[in-house]
């Protein structure tokens, strides 16, 4: 798996990693056990960062219970998501103790009472409990805000969705990351799985056969990963097959720019 600096985080990531909303927000014996699997198979394939937050549900405790043995071999990046400062120091206080008293990113979720959620997580970083902070968004709505923020000069990464037909941060986002020297974590290369829907026939996968894709998912996760600008992808599932099959998309070669267009066209209009 290739490994790429998150910017000027300070952090060095792997370039699949994975996501856990919904996926981890189990609460029965079967399902923990199942997101252990998940995270053993993801660690021995090296997609060993992992992203969460306390917005989805059991997924930080079910998360934290798989790492168990295993966290200083991971990045863990999760979120404030509160509107007030007393909920995010309790969502704080919960996350060091399922993360053995330290996050590795910590992000402002939605960017949800940012200015005061910074303050608190630069004081955490004073204190070595994080290593680098971030901001996360889903909606190109919000990419304003997210400008200024990463313009502030008090984050070292963003999180936004990129993938074939979601391609907002193009035009602004990822330039001004670039230029910041600010790390990139992409939510849902898979459009939340709607790309996943209908696949394209498998001749049509043939020509990126010599960039070692042989999946639809391996070309979208590729297709993310072949601009150097975007870090980490985190795809999220709770099949142990489909970790094997995203993690084979972490390795060069990288597609070049008629690839990447191959693929957009594909993604617009499958088989
Ligand atoms: N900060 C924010 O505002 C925000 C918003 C959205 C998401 N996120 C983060 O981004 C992560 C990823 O985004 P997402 O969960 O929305 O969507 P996604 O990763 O784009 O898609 C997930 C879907 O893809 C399927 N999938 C994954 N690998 C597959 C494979 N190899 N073959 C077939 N199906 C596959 C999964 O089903 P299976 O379980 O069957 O594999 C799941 O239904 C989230 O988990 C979360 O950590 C953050």
């Amino acid at each position: 798996m290739e490994q790429r600096a998150l910017g000027r985080s300070g952090l060095e990531v792997p370039v699949v990693g994975m996501g856990t909303w919904k996926t981890f927000d189990v609460r029965e014996e079967s399902g923990e056990a199942q997101a252990h699997a998940i995270v053993e198979r993801a660690l021995a394939l090296g997609a060993s960062f992992f992203d969460s937050s306390p917005m989805y549900g059991a997924a930080e405790r079910v998360l934290g219970g798989a790492l168990t043995g295993s966290r200083d071999r991971v990045v863990v990046a999760t979120k404030i998501w509160a509107r007030s400062s007393e909920e995010a120091a309790q969502q704080v206080r919960a996350a060091l103790g399922f993360f053995g008293g330290r996050v590795d990113l910590y992000q402002i979720h939605n960017l949800v009472s940012w200015r005061e959620h910074l303050t608190l997580l630069e004081r955490l970083k004073e204190e070595g409990q994080v290593r680098a902070i971030g901001a996360t968004h889903y909606s190109p709505s919000a990419f304003g805000t997210l400008a200024e923020v990463m313009q502030s000069g008090r984050i070292a990464a963003i999180q936004v969705p990129y993938n074939p037909l979601q391609r907002d941060v193009e035009s602004a986002i990822l330039p001004l990351a670039a230029d910041l020297g600010l790390g990139v974590v992409v939510m849902r290369p898979f459009g939340e799985g709607g790309l996943l829907r209908e696949v394209p026939a498998a001749r049509d996968l043939r020509p990126l056969k010599p960039f070692g894709v042989t999946t639809w998912p391996q070309a979208l996760l590729k297709w993310v990963l072949s601009d150097p600008g975007c870090h980490v992808a985190i795809p999220a599932t709770f099949n142990p097959d489909h970790v094997r099959d995203n993690a084979a998309a972490g390795r060069p070669p990288w597609f070049g720019r008629e690839e990447r267009e191959y693929v957009a066209r594909l993604a617009q209009r499958p088989s």
